[in-house]
């Protein structure tokens, strides 16, 4: 669901023309909604009413202060996997006791932060992490509170590059051993056991392989328990899908329907970690067509934004809805839509059907607002593009543009060039 349609064949965000924001904010710009975001925010709340738990919401998608506040306001936590997140999610407002720190290199400078701001719990990706955090916590006199991230080998049946919960990936621990890593942690002086963590991967369109894993990780649970290890919090990590094109993902409530009679009897507060399916449909990317270019082989549409500014259609081949402001009866064309970026590998859609664009006009790149911004570069020099957000009729920059001096922020020239 989003509030991005048309009105009398014009795009609008939820009651503001895009048109109207484009002109005022400029091209390429970020566009979220906030009735989205907060709707999709609480279709997980409220699906989940029933048991004890918290929505951590996953920082990797949408960084912006803005979207956290919004999420923070609504007794959202945070799943974070840098110090730089953690920063972010704090200065939000985001109450420690709700934020989850996962990520399988942690550096020394990032655990003591994690610990000196006293986070719910450090999801463990490795034996050499849990003995790092637990000497950390010796010297700073305080106890880690871990989960350990197990890796349950489910298959989450998406893109190679966003599954995570496959032996071949690099995350977490492999379940079968995960006994014997408990043991470990059980017996470090600085370190108490309070979770399970796992996460399976991304953009992920069935219950079942959400459904496979939980089920390998209450085994695990149950034999913890008969070793005495008790855990207070189950983190079942993120990984729902939106509706890019035409998938048709599992709700939060499809969800929470097949997970909660699984976790009946257990005392346990549940962790979830979303990202996508939160903000991916609340936010879309406005550009602007510059020049056409047709060949005999080929027709390109090239605008204003380019895979600096939105790069999982490059990275992924990943499909994302373009569609012109204005919607009026036209002929269709088949065109790659690049951008202005010195890579051949710089487009939005290849091949794509569309109305037929003109130039200068606007068009938006739909289901923008998860790994969007957030994947952005300033590659060939460009500046990061503005974000905005829109609330019914009012509307605000959360970002502004970054200009030049922005690139060169931060650069010296020694005296002996
Ligand atoms: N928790 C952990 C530990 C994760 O690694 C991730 C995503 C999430 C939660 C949130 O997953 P979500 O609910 O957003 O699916 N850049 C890629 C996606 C990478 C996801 C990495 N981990 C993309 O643009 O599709």
């Amino acid at each position: 669901m989003h509030l991005f349609t048309y009105r009398n064949g014009e795009l609008y965000a939820e009651e503001v023309p895009v048109k109207k924001l484009a002109e005022t904010y400029g091209t390429p710009l970020y566009i979220y909604s906030y009735t989205t975001l907060l709707k999709h925010f609480l279709a997980y709340r409220d699906a989940f009413d029933r048991v004890p738990h918290i929505v951590c919401f996953a920082l990797k998608a949408n960084t912006n202060a803005s979207v956290l506040r919004l999420i923070a306001n609504n007794g959202g936590g945070a799943d974070v996997v840098s110090g730089g997140e953690l920063f972010r999610a704090l200065r939000a407002k985001i109450p420690s006791k709700k934020i989850v720190y996962a990520g399988v290199g942690k550096t020394e400078g990032e655990i003591r932060y994690a610990l000196k701001s006293r986070i719910l719990m450090f999801n463990v990706e490795s034996g050499d992490e849990l003995i790092e955090i637990d000497r950390l916590a010796g010297t700073m006199k305080v106890k880690a509170p871990i989960a350990l991230r197990v890796n349950p080998d489910v298959d989450p049946g998406t893109h190679a590059y966003i599954a995570t919960g496959l032996k071949k990936n690099k995350f977490g621990i492999p379940i079968e051993e995960a006994l014997e890593y408990y043991k470990l942690a059980q017996n470090l002086k600085n370190t108490k056991i309070i979770g399970i963590h796992k996460h399976i991967g991304s953009q992920i369109t069935k219950v079942s392989p959400f459904v496979d894993a939980l089920k390998k990780v209450l085994l695990l649970m149950d034999a913890l328990q008969g070793r005495g290890i008790q855990v207070r919090y189950l983190d079942i990590g993120g990984g729902l899908g939106i509706t890019y094109k035409d998938e048709d993902p599992p709700l939060p409530q499809d969800l929470a329907k097949s997970l909660i009679p699984m976790l009946k009897g257990r005392n346990v507060t549940l962790i979830l970690e979303p990202g996508r399916s939160i903000v991916g449909n609340a936010g879309i990317l406005v550009s602007q067509v510059l020049y056409l270019k047709k060949r005999a082989e080929k027709y390109f549409v090239i605008i204003d934004a380019g895979m600096n500014d939105l790069m999982r259609p490059s990275l992924y081949g990943a499909y994302h809805h373009i569609q012109p402001l204005e919607k009026t009866v036209r002929k269709t064309i088949c065109a790659d839509v690049v951008g202005p970026i010195c890579e051949s590998g710089d487009f939005l859609a290849k091949d794509r059907e569309l109305p037929a664009l003109k130039r200068g006009e606007f068009i938006a790149v739909m289901s923008a607002g998860a790994y969007g911004y957030s994947m952005s570069s300033r590659y060939n020099s460009r500046p990061r593009s503005a974000e905005v957000m829109v609330k019914g009729k009012e509307h605000s920059l959360i970002r502004r543009r970054e200009t030049c001096y922005d690139l060169i922020r931060g650069e010296h020239i020694p005296d002996f060039i």
